[in-house]
């Protein structure tokens, strides 16, 4: 090869490779006037009877030497509240249709004990029962959204609840509250009818749950003037098609307000994969499961809108998040894992999957809480530790009750093994005036440059933070409760409307405006 050749060659290869590192993705964001609210309920959350969600959990018990509000934990309290949770469901979960409410009212000697079959064989003493959960909420200021036993319970014991908690007086049941400390109700207005039951909840068929849900929820009145009940058929897992046509087709709209998804990032049900020493196969097929939101929601949603094409509907993803192995010496029936940057870009993609169908998903909760599954706070002792799914949600809480701004892009590939999958998500929103923006990129290794059009929007004094780490399987633990916390981000340039950064492999930004 003659010497200036090999020159020219040398300089295209070089192009080409810093060209394919860093070509430009041109992402426009519009601002429709008709564009749907962002539910805060999308960052809802999820307490389920199960390992130490509850108890040495939340609930360490009005006697624990960690402070504490009538047993609750006060540092998750305030992490909570941090979090602005719109929402919280209890008691379950797979819990719920084995779960008899009356066993946690009244004193606590009087209280059965029961063994939780579903998780882990333990002792449940039913310490922690309905007063302990709603007045729980009421500190948090969030909404209580109540999972009722349908599997092995029955109409009457369920409309009793109801009752319990709703009326204000002349019931039985409110009589009964009042016998127990509660003059007012607490009007409650989201009621879950049964859980899975496809499996734990009852091993039904779509058909039969849809016959047993209608007479469930005929006599789920609300008991309150004031409260509209907000009744959520339990709905399919994943793609199960089926289901929710069934459950759209045979429901009317008069009867149910919500319908729930269930769907967990999980590699294989029989080898889940560690939860922070992975691999990058487990790492990128965990994202090829959590990135398959994006079809369930929008095949599911085509469904719905065949049926309630007024969208009255909403469609409630109950559970979600990822799902490994337990951490090497605990109770496998307590699904205890730690939560890494992996979690970070679970939540951060699948929190812009339901952003940008805020027109139909009106909840999400996110399994769960504390100390079981995807959690957003891990607690050993008198010690917690705020993982990176929690700081990405507190990231997100500009959406909360904001207007959508949809987004229009083609997303660079995450190419791994000869597979690819989308690497970039983003989703937009506008509050009073104020712009959020939030962008995640998957890529385990590649950095990806953006450049955003603003359009008209104003975008005045942007600010912005970024999680980030150096390893995908970086995490938070007991002695390093810092290793990962959100950073100033200063690395962008907003010239004539035209928004540009650099988003580094696997990290989430979010950009507000002033
Ligand atoms: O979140 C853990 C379990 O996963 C829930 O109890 C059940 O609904 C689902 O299968």
């Amino acid at each position: 090869m003659r010497k200036n050749n090999f020159v020219v060659y040398s300089f295209l290869l070089a192009f080409f490779f810093i060209s394919a590192l860093h070509a430009q993705t041109a992402i426009s964001i519009k601002n429709p006037k008709d564009a749907p609210v962002i539910s805060k309920h999308i960052y809802g959350h999820f307490s389920e009877h199960l390992g130490r969600s509850i108890y040495d959990g939340l609930y360490v018990g009005e006697d624990s030497p960690i402070p504490n509000t009538d047993g609750v934990r006060d540092d998750l309290i305030q992490a909570l509240k941090d979090l602005q949770i719109p929402n919280l469901r209890w008691p379950g979960g797979c819990f719920a249709d084995t779960y008899h409410w009356r066993d946690g009212i009244g004193p606590q000697e009087d209280r059965p004990t029961i063994v939780n079959q579903w998780w882990g064989d333990v002792t449940e003493d039913n310490s922690f029962g309905t007063h302990n959960f709603l007045n729980l909420c009421e500190v948090l200021g969030a909404e209580p959204y109540l999972a009722g036993n349908v599997g092995s319970g029955t109409v009457q014991e369920f409309s009793n609840w109801v009752q319990y908690v709703n009326h204000d007086e002349g019931s039985p049941m409110a009589k009964l509250r009042k016998e127990n400390g509660k003059e007012e109700s607490w009007d409650v207005k989201f009621w879950g009818v049964g859980n899975e039951p496809w499996g734990c909840g009852g091993n039904m068929d779509a058909e039969f749950y849809a016959d047993l849900y209608k007479q469930y929820a005929t006599f789920l009145t609300s008991w309150d003037k004031d409260t509209e009940m907000y009744r959520i058929a339990s709905g399919p897992s994943g793609n199960d098609y089926h289901w929710m046509e069934v459950l759209m087709k045979e429901i009317p709209a008069e009867l149910m307000e919500g319908v729930a998804l269930h769907s967990y990032s999980v590699i294989d049900w029989s080898n889940k994969g560690p939860a922070s020493e992975f691999t990058e196969d487990h790492y990128f097929a965990t994202m090829t499961e959590a990135l398959k939101m994006e079809e369930y929601i929008t095949k599911h949603t085509a469904i719905m809108d065949k049926y309630d094409p007024e969208n009255k509907v909403g469609l409630i993803v109950d559970e979600w998040g990822g799902w490994y192995e337990v951490e090497e010496g605990t109770n496998p029936g307590f699904l205890f894992q730690q939560n890494t940057m992996r979690d970070a870009m679970i939540a951060g993609a699948t929190l812009n999957i339901f952003n940008n169908h805020s027109e139909r998903v009106y909840m999400a909760n996110l399994a769960q809480a504390v100390n079981v599954l995807q959690a957003v706070a891990l607690t050993q002792g008198e010690q917690m530790i705020l993982t990176p799914t929690y700081h990405v949600m507190k990231m997100y809480t500009v959406h909360h009750d904001a207007q959508l701004l949809p987004v229009n892009f083609e997303s660079p590939d995450y190419t791994y093994n000869g597979e690819s999958l989308p690497a970039v998500s983003v989703s937009a929103s506008k509050k009073d005036g104020k712009v959020a923006i939030s962008l995640v990129n998957i890529d385990s290794k590649k950095e990806n440059e953006v450049e955003l059009d603003l359009g008209e929007l104003d975008v005045e004094g942007m600010t912005a933070t970024i999680l980030t780490s150096d390893k995908l399987q970086d995490h938070n633990t007991f002695e390093n409760t810092e290793n990962i916390t959100p950073g100033e981000f200063k690395d962008f340039k907003i010239k004539r409307g035209k928004l540009e950064l650099t988003i580094p492999p696997f990290s989430v930004i979010v950009l507000k405006s002033e």
